[in-house]
């Protein structure tokens, strides 16, 4: 049998992403902008969110791809953002079929069909993209925003990268691997937290440095701080946009609260058992209570 801090290692590299899903989103973002480039002036595209930061969890869906629109687009601008998002969405239906095509709140969500088995693998297939159309603004960008009263949002997600970068660097490169485990969490509870950037942006504030060599105490812990201040304001990084923690009210951040506690209580107890020579119990608590099948069991 392996063992826990052996399990975690396996698991954080699980969590990367590989060389094949880098070429399959390469591929996806490509046959994007050939389709968008059909249908709008489009600028540039890039590849961005948790995915270029390294902070999304597994399996790989939702890949952010700014599509920043042209002159000829700019009267989009002057229009409510569900008029920006309609007509994006109805390209991007007229590719991948409308059952696979969904505006949200800032973006269009394009399902692209890949199966996941029981052990969570996609073949290194990525499952779903988030197009964003986008607008330059000064040297940032802004985005339709359905939630909000202007209709738009700026964001800077050099910013943001920025950040998690040096973040990273702080905590001995092992802050990343932390996000994306916790993220792995949330995605497995049915995301109490909403939006997953969420954790994302808290770990910037409650992750403090040094890396204390230890992946089990550390979630521990960071599930306790999440669970303490999930009902806290949490801006933008970048101080551009709304809150980050727009997207929960009192109820989904009390469920939220009590998820947390659940997750780091069920830590407590792995930790305990491994501590009592009870190492195939510990390692079935962090997989079955905590992060599902990614976390290996041999
Ligand atoms: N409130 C906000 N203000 C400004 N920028 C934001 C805000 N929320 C999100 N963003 C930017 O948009 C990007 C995409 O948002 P999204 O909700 O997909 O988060 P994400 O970090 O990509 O996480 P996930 O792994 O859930 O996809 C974020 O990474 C961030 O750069
Ligand atoms: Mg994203």
């Amino acid at each position: 049998m392996i063992s826990v801090p052996e399990a975690f290692k396996k698991f954080r590299s699980r969590l990367e992403l590989s060389e094949r899903e880098q070429a399959d989103a390469s591929r996806r973002q490509k046959e994007i902008r050939a389709h968008m480039d059909g249908s709008f002036d489009i600028a540039s595209d890039f590849l961005t969110g948790s995915y270029r930061r390294w902070t999304k969890t597994k399996p790989l869906c939702d890949v952010d791809i700014f599509c920043v629109l042209g002159l000829q687009e700019r009267p989009y601008r002057d229009k409510p953002p569900s008029a920006l998002l309609r007509v994006v969405e109805k390209a991007l239906a007229e590719k991948y079929g409308e059952k696979n095509v969904k505006a949200q709140r800032r973006s269009i969500n394009v399902l692209f069909g890949v199966a996941v088995d029981e052990e969570e693998q996609t073949n290194d297939q990525v499952m779903s993209f988030d197009v964003v159309p986008a607008f330059d603004k000064d040297d940032h960008f802004e985005i339709p925003d359905t939630d909000t009263h202007t209709g738009w949002t700026e964001t800077d997600p050099r910013v943001h990268y920025d950040k998690a970068l040096e973040a990273q660097k702080l905590f001995s490169g092992e802050w990343k691997g932390l996000v994306r485990m916790a993220k792995k969490w949330n995605a497995h509870h049915g995301k109490p937290i909403k939006p997953s950037f969420l954790i994302e942006v808290m770990a910037l504030e409650v992750i403090q440095p040094p890396f204390g060599g230890d992946y089990r105490y550390e979630l521990k812990a960071f599930f306790a701080v999440l669970a303490d201040r999930i009902d806290e304001e949490w801006p933008d990084p970048a101080a551009l946009g709304p809150p980050v923690s727009d997207g929960m009210d009192a109820a989904q951040q009390q469920n939220a609260r009590a998820e947390l506690m659940k997750a780091s209580d069920a830590a407590a107890r792995a930790i305990q058992l491994e501590n009592g020579g009870r190492n195939g119990d510990a390692l079935r608590v962090w997989r079955d209570e905590i992060f599902g099948p990614l976390f290996p069991l041999s």
